[in-house]
């Protein structure tokens, strides 16, 4: 004979967290809804949030994204924005990773779902950390390219710099896609289509692909390649100013190519040469 089954625990009903519930206490993030989804592989996606009127933040910078736990506890990760500071919403560019905590349900998100966002905006990848110069390298790879997404769309970016040249290394083609569409946008855009027409270089690499340049930034780099293919003279810290955005990998090695170009890294209290960040959920 079997036991009956014992009667299920009533689940309570999801709570629903009221929008003005949450945004109107003064606690670490506000509710959003999200506004559109694009896939661009099995790997990454693009997703675009209702901004607060209050959010303000400097190109380049990065905030704090999450979704509410079952347990009420959010899990929150921090993300570069990836649209301009003047847009009424934000965007953001990420990997997904099917057994990462946040970004295997972040994923599924679809328009009208809710998601948290911090309410301060920080980082160092921002025009403020460098001195002055002439030629503003901005190298990526993968979904580091976001922050740079921000700052191409900046007009301080084209105000400070006579030569803008984002560099973007991804491991297959496909992987370029979000930069070409986002460089398009860019010099089709009524703000600033212009100024990037005029001064922003886009330069695409892959490592595992057969495609026009194939090969990783930094060995472009060491060899000489990258200044031969952009017709520029090579790095120089009386000219050039770099920022870095991409892995842990990337981030070394690109830092050290700086360093033995005699550049210094800067901060925002103390600007100079080259500031770098992490392209934060790359292995989330
Ligand atoms: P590679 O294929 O040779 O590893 P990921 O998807 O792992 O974040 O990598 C994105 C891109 O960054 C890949 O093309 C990868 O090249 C490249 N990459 C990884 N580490 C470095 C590094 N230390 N310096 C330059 N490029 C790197």
């Amino acid at each position: 004979m079997t036991m009956p089954d014992p009667m299920p625990e009533p689940v309570p009903a999801a709570t629903p967290v009221a929008k003005n519930a949450i945004s109107a206490k003064p606690g670490p993030f506000t509710v959003e809804t999200v506004l559109a989804v694009k896939h661009f592989t099995d790997r990454l996606f693009s997703f675009r949030i209702t901004r607060p009127a209050s959010f303000r933040f400097r190109s380049g910078e990065f905030v704090m994204i999450g979704l509410p736990k079952e347990d009420g506890k959010p899990l929150l990760r921090a993300y570069s924005i990836a649209s301009p500071f003047w847009d009424e919403a934000l965007d953001f560019y990420s990997i997904k990773v099917a057994d990462g905590p946040l970004t295997s349900r972040l994923q599924h998100i679809q328009p009208g779902d809710e998601v948290l966002l911090g309410r301060k905006p920080t980082g160092t990848l921002v025009l403020d950390a460098l001195k002055p110069g002439k030629r503003l390298y901005m190298i990526s790879t993968g979904t580091g390219i976001a922050p740079f997404a921000s700052l191409i769309r900046d007009p301080e970016t084209y105000e400070k710099f006579d030569e803008v040249i984002l560099t973007h290394t991804c491991r297959q083609n496909a992987e370029l896609t979000y930069g070409e569409e986002l460089v398009a946008a860019t010099r089709a855009d009524e703000l600033i289509g212009e100024m990037a027409s005029e001064k922003l270089v886009h330069f695409t690499s892959v490592t595992r692909d057969e495609g026009p340049v194939k090969g990783r930034v930094t060995d472009m780099m060491n060899t000489g390649e990258l200044y031969t293919r952009l017709g520029v003279p090579a790095l120089d810290p009386a000219t050039d100013r770099v920022m870095i955005c991409g892995s842990e990998g990337l981030l070394k090695d690109v830092k050290q190519i700086c360093l033995d170009h005699n550049f210094i890294e800067g901060s925002n209290a103390a600007p100079a040469d080259f500031v770098i960040e992490k392209a934060f959920v790359a292995t989330d």
